[in-house]
């Protein structure tokens, strides 16, 4: 719902070879990348090694769903940063009017021609806590308006039903400030801001969506930053109001974790990506420094319909996150812009990925379908009249260093071509 362009719904379950998700396995990262270093510089913008002490017990998922060798621990071996690169199709991108700031972990939602800017970092010490609207019929940027002083800066859930956008929780501040669990509607044709019943418990980056009349609130991170919940609550909501008051306990989620797409599509929830993991702040940091903390990315694919369990879908071509507002439906596929894949083995840098993806929901599979100007992640994505735009996010240090480097307000649109 809201991010739909032309889809034709057609049954999704009757094409699926389904795999149910019953077990999973958890184990202790026993390899753990946190390699305690002297070296410690805030890094969520520029991504180092961690000061994390290396005796600290972490227990996190481990992927176990399709064994990928970890290639990094070939002796002799020696990985060019870009190995994760896919080939793809050359587009050609336009760039367009840049964004009036630049933005990481920001939101968008796109209601019409309208593209809706939200909040995001400025820098790793400030947060913006407005909206930029881009109008895609006459490419421009104007009109600018402030969010409530109580909402969250980044990580936010967010989702519309066509005129009004749920903003769900997320982060409250800058660097690695806690989250809260205060939840808002905004009606985009008055500019008001109501409140919603706000959640059991705060939640950074859930994946969140409106299906069947309900609101649905999954996974994101604890209030630690790091621990992956796995909680799914809804809400019914009706024209921007809750019809209840509190928040209804649902089926987890077979995993955790901040960053996902969420795609209601076909009458299907779909969960798409992310990562379980994420920077925390530095304990005793008066200003919530942030300092990195191991993650593991995936490219799971996870979808609820009838039955109200979760089923696997086929994976991702490699694994994806920070891609919450970085999708579009288009003739019933979802397009991914960019995100980020798993640390360089050897490097244990951030990589980030400089493709264009397309899972085609008519046969379920997942393709390639073209490069971007950079590697980028965070992109806020829209589509209109064939043109995918994206802006925003944080690109690469160039074609043959894909960690992170500037926040970005740039605005880019390509003619898109989808593969039947
Ligand atoms: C977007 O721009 C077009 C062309 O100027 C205008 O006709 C349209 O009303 C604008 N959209 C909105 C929602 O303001
Ligand atoms: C979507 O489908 C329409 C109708 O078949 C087609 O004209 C259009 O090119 C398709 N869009 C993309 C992005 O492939």
């Amino acid at each position: 719902m809201g991010r739909q362009f032309g889809a034709k719904p057609t049954s999704l379950a009757r094409v699926l070879v389904v795999v149910c998700v019953t077990t999973l396995g958890f184990a202790l990262i026993a390899d753990i990348f946190w390699a305690s270093s002297s070296k410690f510089t805030s890094s969520y913008f520029n991504t180092i090694v961690s000061n994390q002490s290396p005796h600290q017990p972490s227990i996190l998922p481990i992927n176990n769903n399709n064994a990928r060798k970890p290639i990094g621990d070939i002796p002799g071996r020696v990985l060019s940063a870009t190995f994760q690169d896919l080939p793809g199709p050359e587009l050609k991108w336009e760039k367009m009017a840049t964004a009036p700031v630049p933005r990481l972990d920001g939101a968008a939602i796109q209601i019409k021609d309208i593209l809706f800017v939200f909040a995001g970092y400025g820098t790793i010490d400030y947060v913006h806590s407005h909206v930029d609207i881009y109008n895609v019929t006459d490419n421009t940027w104007g009109g600018r308006f402030d969010m409530p002083k109580e909402m969250a800066h980044s990580h936010l859930g967010m989702v519309t039903d066509g005129r009004y956008i749920y903003v769900i929780s997320g982060q409250y501040g800058p660097q690695c400030r806690g989250p809260t669990s205060r939840n808002f509607v905004l009606d985009t044709e008055t500019k008001q801001w109501q409140d919603l019943p706000p959640l059991p418990v705060p939640r950074y980056a859930p994946a969140t969506q409106l299906w069947r009349g309900r609101l649905h609130v999954m996974g994101g991170s604890k209030e630690n930053r790091h621990t992956p919940g796995l909680e799914h609550w809804s809400l019914g909501v009706k024209n921007g109001k809750a019809l209840e008051k509190g928040w209804r306990t649902e089926i987890p989620i077979p995993r955790g974790g901040p960053h996902r797409a969420c795609v209601v599509v076909n009458d299907q929830l779909l969960v798409i990506g992310g990562q379980e993991g994420d920077f925390m702040a530095k304990p005793g940091s008066p200003i919530f420094k942030c300092s990195r903390r191991n993650e593991v990315v995936y490219d799971d694919v996870y979808m609820l319909d009838d039955e109200m369990k979760w089923k696997a879908l086929p994976p991702m071509p490699k694994p994806d996150s920070h891609i919450e507002f970085a999708w579009a439906l288009v003739n019933n596929s979802i397009v991914v812009v960019g995100g980020t894949t798993e640390k360089h083995p050897t490097t244990k840098k951030m990589v980030l990925i400089g493709e264009v993806m397309q899972f085609n929901l008519n046969n379920l599979k997942w393709s390639v379908v073209g490069k971007l100007p950079y590697r980028v992640k965070t992109t806020l994505v829209g589509f209109w009249n064939g043109w995918l735009y994206f802006t925003s996010g944080q690109r690469d240090k160039g074609p043959d260093d894909p960690s992170p480097k500037k926040v970005l307000g740039e605005m880019w649109r390509t003619k898109l071509k989808l593969n039947l």
